[in-house]
């Protein structure tokens, strides 16, 4: 039989593939650019026939009934690795909740806890080629192995999705029913930084020596410093998330991978949100290499490049280093996602560093987001023990190997002038006397 044939036989209208999902399973969904609109869409309409269905996401970026609705309740419960910004209402209304996890094990820990049981698989890619294999194309964390796992596979097919090179691949005979939705990708504009994420991307940049290699997390400054790094040579990019400040470097000849130790010549990454740009660019590039998430993030494969560097963001640091990016106070925001994989992975490289970058202040200047303690519930992403360079907008605390008192010195220096008594006062009264 010829690929357009089983194509053929594979194709269901989108209300008939969700027909396919029954009460009390389980539903695996591919992340953020990677998810199906047309599935998730259709799932809501099916709330009457359904009870009890339990939906994995992660950064999902639609706004979807089974999700905001609150008639959903008792039909559908969702577990979310990494939220977005529609879940962050659902999670205290009871039919939303968080998994802890760090990227490189997300999947494989949550099927180990299931069981190993997910029901449906609900994810994106590519129409097929001539010899059958489809691109599973802007997303590769947690993709496959909820594929490998599931019973059965139902992809929405997108012929305006990039072909993918690296570990992609998905073979017609895995699936076992197509969708088809021509929609244009799911896209994350940059912003436009701001003086103080200027600052930081100086500061970053001063950091950055020719021929490292690159992590870039997710958030405003990261993006926002890659104009700072115009005038490096050789960088190579080894990252969770492709951005569309990457493809700026590489236009620019900044990002040659050259000097990469591993997967050298390519960018390596495991998902990418950003414009058409981005997309543009990833199409069919055989010098963009998708690998599984648990692969680009292990923190002991980051380690092997030289010179690594990775550049996250967080909401709250406290004087003794914890990092806190994924919750305000208790208030659960995004995830820990790879933040922990990719700052412990950029330690273990030689010349390599961890750095962590955020404002001094949140909400125009009123709150300080460097702290006495952490806020009463919130989540540390980055343990104190863990953590290497904090970056402000006034300046770099280098706190490997630092004391608490020593910690507490840096750290304060870098926080917005205005709260530095406060600070100093606060952290005496917890015992620890800071050296200024
Ligand atoms: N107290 C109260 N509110 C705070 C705050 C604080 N200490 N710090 C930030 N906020 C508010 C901001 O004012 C902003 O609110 P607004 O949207 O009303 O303006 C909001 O929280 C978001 O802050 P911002 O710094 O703009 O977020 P961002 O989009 O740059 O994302 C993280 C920053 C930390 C949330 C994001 O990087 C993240 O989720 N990181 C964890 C995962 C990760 O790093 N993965 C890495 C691999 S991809």
């Amino acid at each position: 039989m010829n690929i357009s044939e089983i194509y053929r036989q594979k194709l269901l209208s989108i209300p008939e593939a969700v027909g396919k999902v029954q009460s009390h399973q389980t539903i695996g969904v591919a992340m953020a650019a990677s998810e199906p609109p047309g599935l998730l869409t259709e799932l809501g309409k099916h709330r009457d026939r359904l009870e009890d269905v339990k939906v994995w996401v992660c950064l999902p970026l639609g706004a979807y009934d089974f999700v905001l609705d609150p008639s959903m309740e008792g039909h559908f419960f969702v577990e979310n690795w990494f939220y977005g910004v529609a879940d962050r209402k659902v999670h205290s209304q009871g039919r939303e909740s968080y998994i802890p996890n760090n990227l490189h094990e997300a999947a494989s820990r949550k099927l180990y806890a299931a069981k190993n049981h997910v029901n449906v698989y609900f994810g994106t890619a590519t129409p097929p080629d001539s010899r059958g294999f489809l691109s599973l194309s802007l997303g590769l964390v947690i993709e496959k192995q909820l594929i490998e796992a599931a019973d059965l596979v139902i992809i929405e097919v997108n012929e305006n999705l990039p072909r993918t090179h690296g570990d992609t691949q998905l073979h017609i005979s895995e699936v076992d029913y197509l969708v088809e939705n021509h929609v244009p990708p799911a896209q994350l504009q940059p912003t436009v930084p701001s003086e103080a994420e200027e600052s930081i991307g100086g500061y970053i940049a001063e950091m950055i020596e020719d021929g490292s290699t690159l992590q870039l997390g997710i958030g405003g400054i990261p993006n926002a410093i890659t104009s700072f790094m115009l005038n490096r040579r050789d960088l190579g990019i080894h990252t969770e998330m492709f951005t569309d400040g990457m493809v700026d470097l590489y236009e620019a000849g900044v990002i040659t991978n050259k000097r990469k130790t591993q997967w050298k010549g390519k960018m390596v990454g495991a998902f990418a949100l950003g414009t058409q740009k981005l997309y543009d660019f990833i199409n069919d590039n055989p010098g963009v290499e998708f690998q599984q998430g648990s692969v680009t993030n292990d923190p002991y494969v980051i380690g092997r490049n030289y010179k690594m560097v990775s550049i996250n963001t967080a909401l709250q640091v406290d004087l003794m280093g914890q990092v806190c990016s994924q919750s305000i106070g208790n208030r659960h925001f995004s995830g820990t996602g790879g933040q922990l994989d990719t700052h412990r992975g950029a330690q273990l490289s030689e010349g390599g560093r961890g750095i962590i970058a955020l404002r001094s202040t949140a909400k125009n200047g009123a709150l300080s987001t460097i702290v006495p303690m952490l806020s009463e519930g919130a989540e540390v992403t980055v343990p104190s023990h863990d953590v290497d360079t904090i970056v402000t907008e006034y300046g770099v605390a280098d706190l490997k190997g630092l004391c608490l008192r020593d910690r507490a010195s840096a750290l304060i220096k870098i926080a917005a002038p205005q709260f530095r008594d406060q600070l100093k006062e606060e952290i005496q009264r917890l015992g620890i006397v800071p050296r200024m």
